[in-house]
């Protein structure tokens, strides 16, 4: 079976991608300070960040973008094959993914100065895109109803563990942490542009104008979606079914409204009010 379950500090993780080890082995990491980790909740814009930071990292030239799949590019830390690609195709910087949340890796990071880009997105078109992604990722286990999904993504329990503690986690200790970034997919969404200048200035990659432009032309999401390196139509249709649906889904803010009843969105509402109270961290939901 593909969808088994890795249970680590008591978050479930993906255990055809994970194992005790590979997720222990990412706690004890050695970062370097070269290294520019980029961290999120799952489909909250991680795949976009990836691109652009390579983008960035290569003054906008697309040649690596469109040869090399994003998963060696930017490998997460967290994967039992994350020590053979690093190993297979070192460069620098160091570009690494990750998806755990900040009480497990926070701690590592402390010493160290590498780059943190923490990426977020409404929780509302998370937890839509995730539902999509559970009914073509056959390692996930089934999506159920969309009530039922809802009602596990509010009580953190699906995998990766809770939107609200990874959130809460990387925004309420930036005191602690050097070289961190936020930004939010909307961000990314609304101003491509001055996103990627936002983030060159904090990479210490300054771009021309033609580049900036050049990173903007190949992220989009209609280039990203037509893109093999990034749609993930290279895996294999046992692992990620493309017969029902894209992992390039629809690249928009506000789709929760196509799935939300007026009562799902008061549920969702009173949830994150109370869980939120603490967090700065604002969004724009349509
Ligand atoms: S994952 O599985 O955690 O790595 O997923 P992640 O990459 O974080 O999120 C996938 C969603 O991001 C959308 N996406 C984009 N939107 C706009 N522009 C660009 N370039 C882009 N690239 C990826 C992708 O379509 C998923 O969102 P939904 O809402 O499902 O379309």
């Amino acid at each position: 079976r593909l969808d088994v379950t890795e249970v680590f500090h008591g978050i479930c993780f993906p255990g055809h991608l994970h194992t005790q080890d590979s997720l222990q082995l990412a706690l004890k990491f050695p970062f370097q300070d070269t290294d520019i980790l980029i961290v999120s909740y799952p489909k909250s814009g991680t795949t976009w960040m990836q691109e652009i930071v390579s983008l960035i990292s290569n003054k906008g030239d697309p040649h690596l973008s469109m040869k090399v799949p994003n998963w060696t590019r930017s490998p997460w830390l967290e994967q039992y094959y994350f020590a053979a690609i690093l190993e297979a195709s070192p460069s620098t910087p160091r570009v690494i993914t990750t998806h755990l949340p900040y009480h497990l890796l926070g701690p590592g990071l402390h010493s160290s100065k590498a780059k943190v880009i923490y990426v977020s997105r409404n929780p509302k078109d998370v937890a839509v895109s995730f539902y999509h992604f559970h009914k073509i990722a056959n390692f996930l286990p089934e999506a159920g109803s969309f009530p039922q999904f809802l009602k596990s993504f509010l009580e953190g329990t699906l995998s990766y563990g809770s939107w609200f503690d990874h959130v809460k986690g990387w925004t309420n200790q930036p005191a602690t942490m050097n070289n961190l970034l936020h930004i939010t997919y909307e961000e990314m969404s609304l101003d491509l542009h001055g996103a990627i200048k936002r983030l060159s200035s904090f990479l210490q990659c300054p771009l021309v104008e033609d580049e900036v432009n050049n990173c903007v032309k190949h992220c989009t999401f209609n280039s990203m979606k037509h893109n093999n390196m990034v749609n993930y139509t290279q895996i294999s249709p046992d692992i990620i079914d493309h017969n029902k649906g894209s992992f390039m889904r629809k690249g928009k803010i506000g789709d929760w409204k196509n799935m939300f009843s007026d009562e799902q969105n008061q549920y969702f509402n009173s949830v994150f009010k109370s869980e939120m109270q603490d967090c700065t961290l604002q969004f724009i939901w349509d």
